[in-house]
């Protein structure tokens, strides 16, 4: 047994029996605050410099985000000359809000009222820790200690923001995040705040911002919604309030809780692009917004272009973004095996049907199209793919429509020169497969020249003829034939050099275009001697003539086959 799991207490849930939270479905985007240039960046082993930050807090501006904590700008003189660069530079439009973070403490809140002068729209964002922990250890003091922290750090507040306002006419509202809220008792958080809300007297003209942060994710996430709601049940005056919630990561569960939490309740959510922040990081923002879009809500933020965002992001960071991570990772949209592919080949052929308006592929749950990923194989070909796997890169990637009977034998071939490359085949190498396998077989029969006659109009019920030379064995053979089509034609011709054994069962035809212009495929399906199936294909401008040469191409796949068997 693992024994060192007794050095660990239990997170004690709160009692919330008569929770609502279960039965709420997500039918709005919440207010969302990218903290990206705050607890992102604090938690980066080279934090960004003015440059990236400008880059960064520019892609944020353009994916949409209103609120965007900016940093902290009392505590490095780096931060405080970043927020003045916004600011003079005229970096920040007017709709969007910069927020700043600073500790419930005097002297600090002084240096970012400094830092502040000049722009139009700030949310003045204040904190202290409450939890049992942090009380007891850190700050070696009560509930009563800690709200005298907050209540005088307020008090500093609004006497600097009437100044201030009175001064410059700016829209500065307030935030206060009771720190470590979700290891605070229930009660004591709601206590603070209320206190909080006295000294800065919201309304719902002017409301508060109370920043409900699982800054330490200690369980799981219907234990956060049960706070939330509890919360926003018993603070007062929830017209005045917006319940703004700030999850980490710690369990891996962030997303998990900013769900449960809008579904509890709260108003606007705090987090980063692709979860940075400090530890296990943030909450995702683009996560939670997409996974919205995937149910039908506009989340008001824009991830079209997903991969400059994550390419700005990871050149800014220095972090690298998972391959598996939700909707950006690279292979999120790849399906390797045979099932899977199959099944997304049968979706997309439903979508193009026109029998849907909706977006219906199994195993993909989003449009890749909607986040920027329209021009990548969504099907990859590895040992594990299946039959439709190979057929789909061979439709989506060169135009080639395989016929269903084809794609076992096409498949065992791709499948086979995985097992032998040992790794995943690119879609030109499949390609190559199918050239060598169909398109490039001229032995041992070689049609060295062929051409058809319409004879229709001659009265004698004949319709087609074919002469051609037909290379084998080192020689030339003249053959001719006729018949009432190409096809038929072509194997009456091949009679008269004693090709009799091979029995035309279908065919399919299709036009590819190359290039400017179209040419003709026809795929053919003929019985082979021995009772199996041979298939060919054949290429050409003239639709009769890709026939005639797909037939060639199965009987010489067929004879190969019986040569490499004997
Ligand atoms: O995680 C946290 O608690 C924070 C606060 C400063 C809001 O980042
Ligand atoms: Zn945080």
């Amino acid at each position: 047994m693992y024994q060192g799991c007794k050095k660990y207490i239990p997170f004690r849930p709160i009692s919330l029996p008569d929770r609502t939270w279960p039965d709420k479905v997500i039918r709005k985007a919440p207010v969302w605050c990218s903290v990206d240039l705050r607890d992102g960046n604090q938690a980066l082993v080279d934090p960004m410099n003015l440059e990236e930050k400008l880059l960064y807090f520019q892609t944020l501006v353009g994916i949409g985000f209103k609120e965007i904590e900016v940093g902290f700008p009392s505590a490095s003189e780096t931060e405080y000359e970043i927020l003045r660069t916004l600011i003079e530079k005229h970096f920040i439009p007017d709709d969007v809000t910069v927020q700043v973070l600073v500790q419930a403490r005097p002297h600090l809140i002084q240096k970012t009222f400094e830092a502040i002068r000049g722009a139009k729209n700030v949310i003045v964002h204040f904190y202290n820790s409450t939890s049992t922990l942090q009380r007891k250890i850190v700050f070696k003091t009560d509930m009563q200690g800690v709200t005298d922290i907050a209540v005088k750090g307020a008090k500093l507040i609004k006497e600097l923001t009437d100044k201030e306002v009175a001064k410059s006419g700016a829209d500065i509202r307030y935030e206060y995040s009771p720190e470590s809220f979700s290891g605070t008792e229930i009660e004591n958080s709601v206590l603070i705040c209320e206190k909080v809300m006295e000294v800065l007297q919201p309304t719902p003209e002017h409301r508060l911002i109370l920043n409900l942060p699982n800054t330490v994710e200690m369980a799981t996430p219907n234990c956060y919604a049960d706070q939330i709601e509890y919360f926003c049940r018993h603070i007062p005056n929830r017209d005045s309030v917006v319940v703004s919630i700030h999850p980490h990561n710690d369990r891996g569960t962030a997303t998990a809780a900013t769900e449960l939490g809008i579904m509890a309740g709260a108003d606007r959510v705090e987090g980063t692009l692709f979860g940075n922040g400090e530890r296990t990081g943030n909450a995702d923002m683009m996560v939670v917004a997409m996974n919205l879009y995937s149910q039908g809500v506009d989340p008001g933020l824009d991830f079209s272009n997903l991969a400059e965002i994550r390419r700005m992001y990871e050149k800014c960071t220095r972090m690298k973004v998972h391959e598996r991570h939700p909707y950006a990772g690279d292979l999120v949209f790849t399906a390797f095996s045979g099932s899977h592919q199959d099944a997304i080949s049968k979706g997309v052929a439903y979508l193009r049907s026109g029998a849907t308006e909706y977006w219906e592929v199994p195993y993909l749950p989003i449009d890749p199209a909607d986040v920027g990923r329209q021009y990548e194989p969504v099907i990859r070909i590895n040992s594990q793919s299946g039959k439709g796997g190979a057929a789909f890169v061979m439709q989506q990637s060169f135009g080639f429509e395989l016929p269903k009977p084809m794609h076992p034998e096409f498949g065992r071939l791709v499948k086979a020169a995985c097992d032998r490359a040992g790794r995943e085949l690119q879609p030109k190498e499949v390609y190559n497969i199918f050239r060598e396998n169909y398109l490039d077989v001229r032995a041992p029969y070689d049609l060295r020249k062929y051409k058809l006659h319409d004879e229709s109009g001659d009265g004698d019920g004949t319709q087609v003829r074919f002469e051609g030379v037909l290379r084998f064995g080192r020689e030339d053979h003249a053959i001719r034939g006729e018949g009432n089509g190409p096809v038929s034609a072509f194997f009456h011709a091949l009679e008269s050099v004693g090709i009799t054994q091979y029995r035309f069962v279908t065919y399919r035809e299709q036009a590819i275009s190359s290039g400017a212009d179209s040419q003709a495929v026809s795929y053919i399906h003929l019985t082979a001697p021995d009772g199996t199936p041979a298939f060919g294909v054949g290429i050409d401008n003239n639709i009769s003539l890709a026939s005639i040469k797909g037939v060639i191409c199965a009987i010489n796949r067929a004879e190969r086959r019986k040569g490499e068997a004997e």
